[in-house]
């Protein structure tokens, strides 16, 4: 019989995993084509639903028509990436007369994250706006509940369908905001893999590099708990060879699938802990370079896994042996090599051509709530040198690696 490794006695280097809260109220369901049968699933009366353009044209929309009928009030599809605090506002204003009943989001983050917005406006008194709040300070009625949402995904990667928080952005005065609490846990989420499999190559590997580094960053966490742990080891083991996958084929099914469960397995487990380093360093470059985000929090990824190694309490060595290899040490080495066959290097490039602007972004990067969610403490310094490590291997890997160009998403 072979022996069972014991993990009784792991040093204790930041954290305490045996000291946790786990709570997650999201109703899951996952099944191809569950997004076509929305009215089995749901039982509101007065759907908004919420998405983006191309849903309508590819005739999603329309799916989704067909099996809520009557109850189906209104349509907005006109959410862009990222949303700006001010588009919003302006939805919720347009949307708030038809008095929906819940908000479905059909989507990628994007959409989720306007569904959050709108489903915390639309329950507050007339003439709230996110604006308001966030740049001006002003509360909401915490006594009253957001608007359910009801997630259907149709990327792989974000997790917003089982988080409680959303990102809005002010790109008028170049600012990320959340939306969150408990309220803001989607009510279901409806994981429909068909819905991904149209999607172009550039969101296919941005999206999925995301739950990667959500995978990631719930490890080297200090919210982490058994739960999350063993989430993240069953995700990176999923997407990994996914997204390698559908480098080649991007209309195989298992890999579609598998990536939309990476992506689930990741949401939950940073549901409960936040993000950390790698999404702090991220935001000053989508505000100041538009960077899809899913590249902006993964091109640090390798250098914080050495980075992080240090304090390791044996869970990244977990998760190294858990995608077969033997230290956090070798495993960055093939998260390295992954994104230089991913295209990383040239989706980074695209965006950012300038390095040293790059760099001038450094002192922005600690984000309270993310930064300090760390697993190794991190200062300022560390931030910069982080930084410098991982665009040289940006860099290297542009000049070094000749394969195929990602196919831009329009
Ligand atoms: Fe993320």
């Amino acid at each position: 019989m072979p022996p069972i490794p014991d993990l009784t006695n792991r040093k204790r280097a930041v954290v305490d995993v045996t000291n946790w809260t786990y709570f997650n109220p999201v109703r899951i369901v996952s099944a191809a084509g569950s997004s076509a049968r929305l009215a089995e699933h749901i039982g509101y009366q007065r759907v908004a639903l919420v998405t983006s353009p191309g849903f309508t044209r590819r005739g999603v929309v329309e799916r989704v028509r067909t099996s809520l009928g009557g109850r189906l009030v209104a349509v907005f599809d006109d959410v862009k990436p990222n949303p700006d605090v001010l588009d919003v506002d302006a939805q919720a204003d347009a949307l708030g007369p038809l008095a929906p009943d819940c908000i479905v989001a059909l989507g990628g983050g994007s959409s989720i994250d306007t569904a959050k917005g709108l489903a915390r406006l639309l329950s507050q008194p007339v003439g709230t706006t996110l604006a308001a709040h966030f740049r001006d300070g002003i509360a909401f009625d915490g006594g009253v509940a957001a608007l359910p949402v009801v997630a259907i995904p149709t990327t792989a990667g974000t997790g917003a369908e089982v988080t409680p928080f959303g990102t809005i952005w002010d790109f008028g005065l170049g600012k990320k905001y959340s939306v969150t609490g408990t309220d803001l846990y989607p009510a279901v989420a409806v994981l429909d893999p068909e819905l991904t499999l149209d999607l172009p190559e550039e969101v296919t590997i941005s999206s999925g590099l995301d739950a990667v580094s959500h995978a990631l960053e719930s490890t080297w966490n200090r919210n982490a708990s058994p739960i999350t742990l063993g989430m993240a080891t069953k995700s990176l083991p999923l997407s990994l060879p996914a997204l390698e996958r559908l480098r080649v084929d991007p209309r195989d099914v298992a890999a579609r699938s598998a990536m939309m469960q990476a992506s689930l397995l990741a949401g939950l487990a940073i549901s409960q802990t936040r993000t950390a380093l790698a999404h702090s360093i991220s935001y000053p470059l989508t505000t100041g370079f538009n960077l899809p985000h899913g590249i902006a929090c993964s091109f640090t990824l390798p250098v914080l896994m050495k980075f992080n190694a240090v304090a390791d309490d044996g869970r990244l060595h977990d998760l190294a042996r858990a995608v077969g290899h033997a230290d956090p040490a070798a495993f960055s080495a093939d998260l390295c090599a992954r994104f230089a066959a991913l295209g990383v290097a040239d989706l980074f490039r695209r965006h950012v051509p300038d390095m040293n602007a790059a760099m001038e972004l450094a002192p922005q990067m600690i984000t309270p709530g993310r930064a300090d969610n760390n697993l190794r403490a991190v200062s300022a310094e560390d931030v910069a040198e982080l930084l410098v490590a991982s665009l040289a291997q940006v860099d290297s890997n542009y000049l070094a690696h000749a394969s195929r160009p990602v196919a831009p998403a329009s």
